[in-house]
């Protein structure tokens, strides 16, 4: 198949394409570059373009023929969300709305949508499956809740074939194939956590340790990248079989703590890793796990990677030898020194 990559050249998106190469398919990827990188784009053409730019999109999708879009290019930060929401509602509900339109004049019929679990705001049940409450908290969630919303109309009015993925909290990476997750401006746990190990960044600060949890830090379900990739790819075979729009929860169905992954990513660099408790993040639910019961069923999707251990040990290790690309790239030393 011929793919479109929107935002391939970020941390999901890459894998996406390294994924997607791999198994014979074509690939283009299309990003702005603004938090992507240009070296991560090692599989397939990049095409820099904005989503804001609606007549850049219809010259790339009037240009060549595309069987499906996978659609990664977002705003992906609760907080910044908060404190900018125009700028995530242009990004994520004003870009996918470009996309699509593009789409749809070029007849292309079928899409894959990264979606999120922040489209459920604050849970309601320890597990969370896909007819859980959609009540977002922040305008991250809110925007990618209204994207869900363009695609069910989209079947409806033209037929639109798509597949909206949310996912849970995705981890780990490929160093084996020169990609992992390389945000400047870093605010997930895992990579702080292996920064800290690897005596680089801030100090490492834990959000809370009084929310109502076995030991008082929040909870959540990580997966990794790599497994979300293949849901990605078995997404577009249901879509061979299924019209409609359709929607699923990814996750390993497990929850740890942040107090877990500490634990673990000490043993997996072999040092202790210092932190202190800070005060709550705001926007932070105690508890975060999915049900992907029927991604299971349906898109016959198993997590392979069900362990937190070897999820942190492929972060460690693109952390650990950071390509001199990446915002995190030691100047000075060789970072393994700190392990
Ligand atoms: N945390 C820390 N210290 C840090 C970073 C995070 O204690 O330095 C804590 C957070 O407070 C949270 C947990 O670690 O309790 C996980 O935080 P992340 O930032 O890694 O991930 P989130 O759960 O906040 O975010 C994820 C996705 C979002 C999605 C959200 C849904 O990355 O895209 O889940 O709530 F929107």
């Amino acid at each position: 198949m011929n793919v479109l990559i929107c935002g391939g050249a970020g941390y999901i998106g890459s894998h996406m394409a390294q994924y997607l190469a791999e198994a014979g398919h074509v690939v283009t990827v299309l990003d702005n570059l603004s938090t992507g990188h240009h070296e991560a784009v090692r599989w397939g053409e990049l095409l820099e373009v904005n989503l804001l730019d609606a007549e850049g999109l219809e010259r790339v999708l009037q240009g060549r023929r595309f069987d499906a879009v996978m659609h990664f290019a977002a705003r992906s930060l609760v907080g910044e969300s908060v404190s900018h929401p125009y700028s995530y509602y242009s990004n994520n509900v004003t870009g996918t709305l470009n996309l699509l339109e593009a789409m749809r004049r070029a007849d292309v019929e079928r899409i894959v949508f990264s979606s999120t679990a922040a489209i459920f705001g604050n849970p309601q049940s320890d597990v969370i499956d896909e007819a859980h409450p959609k009540a977002p908290i922040n305008p991250y969630g809110a925007s990618k809740l209204m994207a869900e919303r363009f695609l069910a109309d989209a079947a409806q009015a033209y037929g639109l074939r798509s597949v909206a993925l949310r996912y849970f909290n995705a981890a780990g990476a490929l160093p084996g194939h020169g990609i992992g997750e390389a945000h400047a401006c870093e605010t997930h746990l895992i990579p702080n956590v292996l920064r800290a190990a690897l005596g680089q960044g801030p100090s490492l600060k834990i959000f809370g340790n009084d929310y109502d949890t076995a030991d008082g830090t929040c909870v959540r379900d990580y997966v990794h990248v790599q497994d979300l990739a293949r849901a990605h790819a078995l997404a577009l075979e249901f879509m061979d079989r299924n019209e409609g729009a359709h929607t699923f929860n990814l996750g390993n169905g497990q929850g740890f703590s942040v107090h877990d992954v500490i634990a673990t990513a000490a043993s997996v660099a072999g040092v202790a890793i210092p932190y202190e408790v800070a005060p709550r993040r705001a926007g932070d639910p105690a508890r975060l796990v999915a049900s992907s019961a029927k991604a299971r069923e349906q898109l016959g999707w198993q997590p392979r990677w069900t362990e937190l251990a070897p999820i942190i040990e492929s972060a460690w290790h693109w952390h650990r030898d950071q390509p001199s690309w990446s915002p995190h790239h030691r100047q000075t030393g060789h970072p393994t020194q700190a392990a």
